[in-house]
C-alpha cells in the first residue's frame, strides 16, 4: 500500500468507497464477489449477504467482471444492460506484484440518456466557463507593452525609460499628458512589466461614470445596500484589482466627495462596501492619469491637495507630439500598419507632401488625432498612396511649405533644451553650425543673400561659396 494510506482508519475505507462510487463490486481472480455495496445490491434486487462469495455471473447479469479479472484489460464507459436498462460500467483489474489478483467495477447512470444529459450539461457549463474565463482574462489583462509605445525622440525615450524603471516599484504613478498622448498605453505597459503583470489590470474612467455610481463601482456594495442592488452584493473594482493594478483614468474629473473616500482607501489599504460593515483589505497599485492641470485644480480647490500628494509619488509627463515631431513618420508608419489590419488593406503609404504636412501640423489631439486623420484618409483613397486631397480640410488648407518655416522648425527643434543634440565629429559639428547660421541669417533677411552675408560679417563671394557647399538655394 502507498505510504500515507495506512493513516486512514480502516473503518473509513468502506465509507470512502461508497461515497465516491454509487455502485461498486470487487471480485477475486476467479470472479468470486469479495465485496459489493448495498446500493448495487438494492438495484439488483438482492442483499450483500446473499451476493458475497458467489460467482459474479450469478449475481449480476451480463457482467464482464470475471473476464477483466482474467485478462487484466480495463474497460471504461462500457454499456452494460441490467434489468432492462443500460448502465455505464467501468471495470479495472487489480494488480499485485505484477499479477492480476482481481477486479473492481462500478456502474453509473441507469441509462445512456442520463449519461448524455449529464455530458451535455457539463459540456455546456465547461464551454460557458471557458468563454467567461477568456473574456475576463482579456478584460483584466492589459494589452499593451512598452514595445507598443512608438517613438525614438530623446524626450519620448527618456519618458519611456523612466516608466520602465518605475514599473517594478509599488508606488503610485501619476501620468500627466495632453489628450491623446498615450497615457492609457503607458498605464498598460507599466502594469505589464511590473511584478503584478500576471494579475488583474482594472481600468476605470472617473469621468464617464455617473457620480452616484462611482462609489459602488469602486468599492462595491453589500446585499440590500440600495433598491435594485444585486442579491449577494457586488465586488468593487478595488477588490477585483486586488494584488494587481487599478488604473484611475481622468482622475482630475473625480468629484471632491469621492476624492476623500479614495484617499481614505489609499491610506488605510482597506475598502468598505457601500452598505457594508466589514473592512476588506486590498493590495492595489494605483496608476492615475489626467490631461488636466492638477496643480491648478488644487489651487482652485477642485482637487484635494492631500490626494494629489498621494498619487503624485512618481510623476510621468508624456510629451505631446509637437515636442517630438521627429516621431511623426515612425508613429504614422506604425499606425498605418495597425489600420491596414483593421481594413484588410496592404502597402498603404504616405505621399511625400502628406508626410511633410503631417510634420508641420501642431497636433493638439496628439496621436489620437493622427490616428483619426490616417483612418479617415484610408477610407477615401482608391489606390495605395495617401495624397493631400485625402487629408481632412484643415490639413489640406495648410499654407504650402516655405523653406524657411522648415528651417525654422529644424532650428527650433534643435534649439529646444529638452532635446540634447546628437554627437557628430567636430568637423561636422562646425559645418552644421555654419550651415545653420547661414539658414538663420537668410530667414531673418527674408532670403536676401547680400544682407545675410553682411549679418554674418563675411564677404559676398565667400557667402555664395558656402551656400553652394551646403546646397542652400
Ligand atoms: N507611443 C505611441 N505609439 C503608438 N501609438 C500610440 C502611442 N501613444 C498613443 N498611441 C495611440 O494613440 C491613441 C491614444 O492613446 P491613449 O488613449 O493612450 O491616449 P490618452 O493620453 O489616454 O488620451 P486621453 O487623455 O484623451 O484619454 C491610442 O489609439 C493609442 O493606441
Ligand atoms: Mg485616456
Amino acid at each position: 500500500m502507498d505510504q500515507g494510506f495506512e493513516k486512514i482508519p480502516n473503518n473509513w475505507h468502506e465509507q470512502m468507497i461508497n461515497l465516491l462510487a454509487e455502485r461498486i463490486v470487487v471480485v477475486d481472480h476467479d470472479g468470486t464477489i469479495l465485496y459489493i455495496n448495498e446500493a448495487y445490491c438494492e438495484f439488483l434486487g438482492t442483499t450483500v449477504k446473499h451476493a458475497v462469495n458467489r460467482p459474479v455471473q450469478e449475481v449480476i447479469e451480463n457482467t464482464r467482471m470475471h473476464i477483466v479479472a482474467k485478462t487484466g484489460q480495463k474497460e471504461l464507459a462500457a454499456l452494460h444492460p441490467i434489468n432492462g436498462s443500460e448502465m455505464i460500467a467501468n471495470r479495472f483489474p487489480i494488480i499485485e506484484d505484477g499479477k492480476i489478483v482481481g477486479a473492481v467495477g462500478s456502474v453509473m447512470f441507469r441509462t445512456p440518456e442520463e449519461w448524455r444529459m449529464y455530458k451535455t450539461k457539463i459540456q455546456g457549463l465547461v464551454e460557458e466557463l471557458k468563454y467567461y474565463k477568456t473574456k475576463l482574462e482579456k478584460e483584466l489583462k492589459s494589452k499593451y507593452q512598452f514595445n507598443d509605445l512608438i517613438g525614438k525622440s530623446s524626450t519620448f525615450l527618456a519618458t519611456k525609460k523612466l516608466a520602465e524603471r518605475i514599473s517594478r516599484s509599488n508606488s503610485s504613478v501619476l501620468l500627466i499628458g495632453d489628450s491623446g498622448t498615450g497615457k492609457e498605453l503607458f498605464a498598460h505597459a507599466i502594469h505589464n512589466s511590473s511584478m503584478r503583470a500576471s494579475l488583474s489590470f482594472v481600468a476605470i474612467n472617473c469621468a464617464s461614470i455617473p457620480e452616484h455610481l462611482l462609489e459602488s463601482e469602486l468599492f462595491g456594495y453589500d446585499d440590500g445596500a440600495f433598491t435594485g442592488a444585486k442579491k449577494g452584493g457586488k465586488k468593487g473594482q478595488f477588490e477585483i484589482a486586488d494584488n494587481g493594478t487599478l488604473f484611475l483614468d481622468e482622475i482630475g474629473d473625480m468629484p471632491l466627495s469621492m476624492q476623500s473616500k479614495l484617499l481614505r482607501v489609499l491610506q488605510e489599504k482597506e475598502v468598505q462596501r457601500v452598505g457594508g460593515q466589514r473592512s476588506i483589505s486590498v493590495d492595489v497599485r494605483i496608476i492615475a492619469a489626467t490631461h488636466r492641470d492638477l496643480e491648478k485644480l488644487v489651487e482652485e480647490g477642485k482637487f484635494r491637495q492631500d490626494l494629489y500628494y498621494r498619487l503624485n509619488v512618481i510623476k510621468l509627463e508624456i510629451p505631446p507630439l509637437i515636442e517630438r515631431k521627429e516621431d511623426i513618420p515612425l508613429i504614422s508608419q506604425s499606425l498605418l500598419k495597425k489600420l491596414e489590419r483593421k481594413f484588410y488593406r496592404k502597402g498603404i503609404e504616405l505621399s511625400a507632401e502628406v508626410e511633410e504636412r503631417l510634420m508641420r501640423h501642431s497636433w493638439p489631439g496628439n496621436i489620437r488625432e493622427l490616428e483619426n486623420v490616417l483612418e479617415r484618409s484610408i477610407n477615401v483613397i482608391d489606390g495605395k498612396t495617401i495624397e493631400v486631397v485625402h487629408l481632412p480640410l484643415y490639413l489640406r488648407d495648410m499654407e504650402p511649405e516655405s523653406n524657411f518655416t522648415n528651417i525654422a522648425t529644424t532650428l527650433n527643434n534643435q534649439l529646444t533644451p529638452k532635446t540634447p543634440l546628437p554627437i557628430f565629429s567636430l568637423k561636422e559639428t562646425l559645418a552644421r553650425a555654419e550651415r545653420d547660421a547661414i539658414l538663420n541669417a537668410l530667414e531673418l533677411t527674408n532670403g536676401n543673400k547680400l544682407e545675410a552675408a553682411k549679418l554674418l560679417e563675411i564677404g559676398k563671394t565667400s557667402f555664395y561659396e558656402k551656400c553652394k557647399l551646403y546646397a542652400i538655394k
